[in-house]
């Protein structure tokens, strides 16, 4: 089955293979099997089985939103008003949550998990990362992967999330199990294993023998660190080869020099920003150029979660970055789509090269820059996730209102 999308006004391709082409004018696609199997000029774009008219609107890859916690029950929307009122995010509130998903029954837990994915792939998320680190029992953490790996291969086990209430007294036994049972049982479950380095949550020591304990059962390595407070996580991330290092907003000078040669090696340590909770913490946000100009390789990420943000919106992760990160739009929208592939270690998705998967979005828009010039407006007119359309997506409209 093939389909081909014709008359794309701005096809942002992002294909590593053609630098020189990241962005093509009057251009067509054929996705052929799931995957893409055809870029050109309009005027020279072969049949296929299905046909998509983009009507003069502007096609990117689909999102790939690398750092998530979709696997929860209830909510805490008191503490954000709370925080909006000038209370500071502290890592307690994970605990909150993780109460409330030990009550809930796996059916609650999946119906709200496939509506994040569902409400997320309506904005142009076509690849999710997916974390436990509500449940921090061994029976809990597994549930939650066994329900995330339904919706995505890109699991991670965060198992240490924070100390769970009832080792509050005993954290080394804690982190015992997380790398003794709990990691025994989630580790098949899982593709990659992630630390919250943080005063509220792990050290750099208790997260050095966690992640350790992961790579030799044969996981790859992501780290949150730097969120609060310049923790020497992400010296440690990158010690480790770890594939990304997240939030990263405190970094020190080393830190920075240190990603920056990660960048030029062959492991690289991606430095995954994540806005969504600066914006929604009222915290500074981090300083994008200052690693983009250093040579880092960066990606772009929500973070939805119920405490430091619970927005799955990458549209708004793009505007923000542009009007607060001082990323220019193009930057922004590689980082959220690429960049976020590199940050899980792919290379078959985030840009629209011949062989990558068949992840399409045609926007409301003429221009991809409009994802931050109309920040708020839904611009996702339609979805093809591995070169299937995404049926009764968002908002569609019989033309481009621009195009
Ligand atoms: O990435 N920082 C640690 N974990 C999440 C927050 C989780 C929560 O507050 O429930 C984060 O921001
Ligand atoms: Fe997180």
């Amino acid at each position: 089955m093939s389909i081909l999308v014709s008359n794309i006004a701005q096809l942002v391709t992002l294909d590593p293979a053609d630098p020189e082409r990241q962005v093509r004018e009057d251009a067509a696609l054929v996705i052929d099997e799931g995957r893409i199997a055809w870029v050109g000029d309009n005027a020279e774009a072969p049949a296929a089985d299905a046909h998509l008219d983009a009507q003069g609107a502007a096609v990117i890859p689909g999102f790939v939103d690398s750092h998530s916690h979709l696997v929860f029950a209830g909510d805490r929307v008191d503490e954000f008003e709370a925080r909006m009122a000038g209370r500071s995010y502290t890592a307690g509130g994970i605990r909150t949550t993780v109460a409330a998903t030990r009550e809930a029954s796996d059916d609650e837990l999946n119906a709200r998990l496939q509506h994040l994915v569902a409400q997320a792939r309506a904005q142009g998320t076509t690849t999710m990362e997916v974390k436990s680190g509500y449940g921090l029992t061994v029976a809990h953490e597994a549930r939650a992967l066994r329900l995330a790996r339904a919706v995505t291969t890109e699991t991670t086990f965060l198992g240490a999330h924070v100390v769970p209430a009832e080792y509050a007294h005993d954290r080394e036994a804690y982190v015992d199990l997380v790398c003794g049972d709990m990691l025994a049982e989630c580790a098949p479950l899982a593709r990659f294993i992630d630390v919250f380095i943080d005063s509220g949550a792990f050290t750099v020591d208790e997260a050095r023998r966690i992640l350790l304990a992961g790579r030799d059962a044969a996981l790859e390595l992501r780290v949150h660190a730097g969120q609060l407070a310049a923790d020497g996580g992400v010296a440690l991330a990158v010690e480790l080869g770890a594939a990304s290092v997240d939030h990263c907003t405190f970094l020190t000078d080393d830190d920075v020099e240190l990603l920056a040669e990660s960048a030029r090696s062959t492991a690289e340590t991606v430095a995954t920003l994540l806005p969504l909770v600066e914006f929604s913490t009222k915290q500074p946000y981090p300083n994008a150029r200052r690693l983009l100009d250093a040579g880092a390789s960066l990606a772009l990420a929500t973070d939805c979660n119920p405490g430091s943000n619970y927005s799955s919106s990458m549209p708004l992760v793009i505007a923000l970055a542009v009007r607060e990160l001082s990323m220019t739009p193009f930057e922004a929208l590689a980082a959220a789509t690429r960049g976020g592939a590199r940050a899980l270690r792919r290379t078959d998705i985030g840009h629209l090269g011949v062989g990558a998967r068949g992840d399409v979005v045609i926007l409301d828009a003429p221009d991809y820059r409009h994802l931050a010039y109309r920040a708020g407006v839904p611009l996702v007119r339609e979805v093809v996730q591995g070169g299937v359309v995404v049926p009764g997506a968002p908002s569609r409209s019989p033309r481009s209102a621009e195009g």
